[in-house]
């Protein structure tokens, strides 16, 4: 290559560096510099690590990557999902795998759907103390106080709805000073609700039937039998559905869903 061909990519790649400007991150205690544009979970891949637990969806809505994160000079504990929260200087990450919180066991189908079942089943849910801890480490914005306070009151349908957005990362439970373990208490509510509360949906109902009529095995054999790159070519020739699109929705190509 010759030098005057590589003055301008030179001062190309010159321009892109100062575009991304490196800032230091420190990951469990080690130093890294890394693109201030970077989520924290791409800045731990720029950083060389590689994730196999604490991620999954990389778009906000699984709950795998709990991430809590402090700056120097601050007493105070910050949290966020890695795949949502952009990395900023000096900030010291560690990464939650997963949040080993209090479980009941239960069978749904035979809880009752009344309101002292929370309570029942998770007794501590009386030992909040309203401090807001929970709302505040919430990478939802969901008011996690306003939610519990109605599992207290057992109003399951309120807990529900309250919920809905919750992706279990476990941020909320692992702030709590009360030891409350909130997703969990949220996800009973609405099971709960879901099983015994709102009316059976009808095209739920249509789905279940289609799948335990086999009417999908045959579509599935096939596309066990195709290799990576026809799979890839298939799902690149997928009808997507629109970003928009409402609730009416379905594909044009209804083949393979056995209509
Ligand atoms: S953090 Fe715990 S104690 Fe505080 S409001 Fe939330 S559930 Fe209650
Ligand atoms: S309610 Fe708790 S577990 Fe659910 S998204 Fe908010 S912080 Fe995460
Ligand atoms: S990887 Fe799924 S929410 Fe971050």
């Amino acid at each position: 290559m010759s030098k005057t061909a590589s003055k301008p990519k030179k001062a190309a790649a010159k321009d892109k560096a100062a575009e991304r400007r490196l800032v230091p991150i420190f990951v469990m205690g080690k130093r890294y510099e890394v693109p201030d544009t970077l989520t924290i979970q791409k800045a731990l891949e720029y950083a060389g690590y590689l994730l196999v637990r604490g991620c999954g969806c990389r778009g906000g809505i699984c709950g795998a990557c709990g991430t809590v994160y402090r700056f120097p000079n601050s007493y105070r504990i910050e949290v966020g999902l890695a795949c949502q929260t952009v990395v900023q200087p000096d900030m010291y990450i560690a990464q939650i795998p997963f949040f080993p919180g209090n479980k009941a066991v239960y069978d749904i189908e035979s809880l009752p759907a009344v309101g002292g079942t929370i309570a029942a089943l998770y007794p501590e849910v009386f030992k909040c103390v309203g401090c807001g801890t929970c709302t505040r480490s919430c990478p939802m914005d969901i008011d996690v106080l306003g939610y519990i306070s109605k599992a207290i009151q057992g109003d399951i349908a309120a807990v529900a709805e309250g919920s809905f957005d919750c992706v279990m990362c476990g941020l909320c439970a692992a702030r709590c000073p009360a030891e409350e373990v909130q997703f969990n208490i949220a996800i009973l509510a609405r099971r709960l609700y879901a099983r015994h509360l709102v009316p059976k949906a009808k095209h739920l109902e249509k789905a279940v039937k289609a799948v335990q009529g086999k009417a999908y095995d045959k579509a599935l054999q096939e596309l066990k039998k195709k290799n990576l790159d026809e799979l890839k070519k298939l799902y690149k020739n997928l009808e997507a559905e629109p970003d928009m699109a409402d609730e009416s929705w379905t594909p044009q190509n209804k083949s393979y869903l056995g209509e």
